[in-house]
């Protein structure tokens, strides 16, 4: 990599003296939405696109408490971010005339006008609400990102305009796909939100780097000793690489100020990127700082040029698209010329794809297909803007099948109807309703709450047990790690380990989803007659089978796996607690394909 030479960068601007882009285009960008029902507005990232137009929607009354403003997201960091930002903004407490609604958390009052909610719980409010009764305008915003759930609004909202000609729709994009947006909706208009960015001036690397994290670090070091001034954003993978990143950045007891940025921080750590520093401040981020969040003042990008993306059941850790990058780097020059080290060579961005895939092409559909047959949606049929492949869209009506969601006919079931009301997959929704009015359902309700949390639990709180020796595989080390967690946030941080008392709260909203899966299990038993189901299960790994069954394995002499699912083999994961047992027969809850396939989260099957 070749080392900028040392140069003074001009201050960075006070955020908020910034006037931003939406903000010039403010009139005509009310009277475009005033004019027609469907609008699609683009921007560059930063241009307040997603805090500022909310308001002035407000602040112009086009919406109110009657006729509210829903703003999707796709990420549910994103929609309490932004939505407590919007509330900064009108000088109004969260909850009151901006609200949010995200999966197992909600702040709303009789008063709220303007409502962030992730766009998966749009869709699941779709199913309650299919007119959209309450909403005079509907704004998906982060349209780019293409998130499944985003595009399957899409085609809701496109049979929807056409019955309710009284709400309006926003599709909000970064990128300029909007002319494929517009075309979708029927030729709408498409508003594009001038405005600039600053030269970046992009480094690669001359070799391949083995180690991002490492690379990431010394890039950070040569940043901070060459560079007088500015922020340094810097992109990894996932939550365990920025975890890595920020042990060795913190040993190497710099005067940094390092921050880290991904989708299971809540609210108050997310606000430390916006709080001002007398050090440099070093953001390690997912690609949720991508577009979805833009964190001020960064004047230097770090680009490991990986990301971990979906592939139908396991998360690979893969290169971004050449998209990505681009908009990686251009994070550098939002309010001053930057630079951009990128932890890759030139030949290597060569060979990255133009553009990510669309997640509907690369995602299994089980729970996309559930709620479309629940609002009575003809599957076989449904107009989306770029349409499923049809190998997921059977393998996922096979899995459904197995699970007795649907019937031979793809018609859904009772139980089918029963699942959708979860807001987990339904595979583990299946799990509490088979252990419904039995004594499992307290651990089905926690390795629901706890199997998205899998490697962090893991990771933090493994130690305080007889590791290994848990009968019950990782799904058995969930339990106890959840058990331990409840008693120690009830008993108050003892502690003196600043880092413990820091991720022990940091789970509080785990001990929170539990409680409420718990509650939404004694509501729906109520309605339901679960014994006409007649699963009756006499142990907890009776349950586990009857709710994921093509997710099992057996194992070959070669100590792999063979999967029911497709035949393929896999390894257990090096992080399982079952990794040197060796079971002959487990059930796992995901893949994840690096190198290898690798199976995560098992629990052993006799
Ligand atoms: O949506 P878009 O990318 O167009 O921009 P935005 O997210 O509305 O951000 C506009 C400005 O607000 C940026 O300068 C952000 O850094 C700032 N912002 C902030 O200071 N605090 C937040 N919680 C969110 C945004
Ligand atoms: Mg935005």
């Amino acid at each position: 990599m070749n080392p900028p030479s040392k140069r003074k960068c001009s201050d960075t601007a006070d955020i908020s003296e910034e006037v931003l882009p939406v903000e010039l285009h403010k009139e005509k960008l009310l009277q475009v939405i005033r004019d027609n029902q469907i609008v699609v507005v683009c921007g560059e990232t930063g241009s307040g696109k997603t805090t500022l137009l909310p308001k002035f929607l407000l602040d112009s009354n086009f919406v109110s408490p009657s006729r509210k403003l829903c703003v999707t997201q796709p990420r549910r960091v994103a929609a309490l971010s932004v939505a407590s930002r919007v509330a900064e903004l009108l000088n109004t407490k969260l909850g009151n005339a901006v609200g949010y609604s995200v999966r197992f958390d909600e702040k709303l009052s009789s008063s709220t006008a303007v409502k962030f909610m992730t766009d998966g719980k749009l869709l699941h409010e779709c199913l309650s609400n299919p007119t959209l009764e309450g909403y005079g305008i509907v704004m998906i915003d982060e349209a780019h990102e293409r998130s499944l759930n985003t595009d399957v609004l899409f085609g809701l909202l496109k049979q929807l305009v056409l019955y309710r000609k009284d709400i309006k729709v926003i599709i909000s994009s970064a990128t300029l796909d909007a002319d494929k947006f517009s075309a979708y909706f029927r030729g709408c208009p498409v508003f594009k939100v001038e405005g600039r960015l600053h030269d970046v001036k992009i480094f690669y690397t001359k070799q391949e780097q083995s180690d991002i994290c490492e690379a990431a670090v010394q890039s950070v070091l040569q940043i901070h000793h060459s560079q007088p001034k500015g922020d340094i954003l810097v992109f990894m993978p996932g939550v365990d690489e920025i975890s890595r990143t920020e042990s060795s950045l913190m040993e190497c007891d710099q005067d940094l100020e390092i921050v880290t940025l991904h989708g299971q921080k809540n609210l108050d750590e997310q606000q430390l990127i916006f709080r001002p520093s007398s050090d440099r401040k070093v953001v390690l981020a997912t690609n949720i700082a991508e577009t979805s969040i833009t964190v001020p003042n960064i004047v230097h990008v770090v680009d490991s040029g990986m990301v971990k993306e979906k592939h139908f059941e396991s998360l690979n850790l893969v290169r971004c698209s050449q998209a990505s990058a681009k908009q990686r780097a251009g994070r550098a020059g939002r309010l001053n010329p930057g630079i951009c080290f990128r932890l890759y060579t030139s030949s290597i961005f060569e060979t990255m794809p133009a553009f990510s895939k669309p997640e509907i092409m690369r995602t299994n559909l089980q729970t996309v297909l559930l709620l479309l047959l629940s609002m009575k949606i003809d599957i076989f049929n449904f107009e989306m803007i770029d349409s499923w492949s049809s190998d997921s869209f059977y393998s996922s009506l096979k899995c459904l099948y197995a699970l007795g969601a649907v019937n031979k006919d793809a018609e859904l079931t009772k139980l089918g109807r029963i699942l959708v009301e979860f807001p987990t997959s339904p595979e583990v929704a299946k799990l509490m309703v088979v252990a419904m009015e039995t004594k499992f359902l307290e651990q089905a309700t926690i390795v629901a709450a706890t199997v998205p949390e899998f490697s962090r639990i893991s990771k933090h709180f493994r130690k305080a047990f007889s590791a290994g020796s848990n009968p019950e595989g990782d799904w058995g080390e969930l339990i106890s790690s959840f058990l331990y967690i409840k008693k120690s946030l009830k008993a108050g941080s003892s502690s003196s380990n600043r880092n413990y008392n820091k991720h022990l709260n940091s789970f509080k909203g785990v001990v929170q989803t539990q409680d409420q899966l718990v509650q939404l299990c004694s509501r729906l038993s109520k309605t339901i007659c679960t014994t006409s189901f007649k699963y009756n299960p006499t142990t907890f790994e009776d349950c586990a089978k009857l709710s994921f069954p093509l997710k099992t394995a057996d194992r070959n002499n070669d100590g792999t796996y063979t999967l029911k699912q497709d035949g393929s083999k896999a390894l257990i994961h090096p992080s399982s607690v079952l990794a040197n047992r060796a079971p002959r027969k487990i059930v796992y809850c995901d893949l994840l394909y690096t190198s290898k396939q690798f199976l995560l989260c098992c629990m052993p099957l006799s």
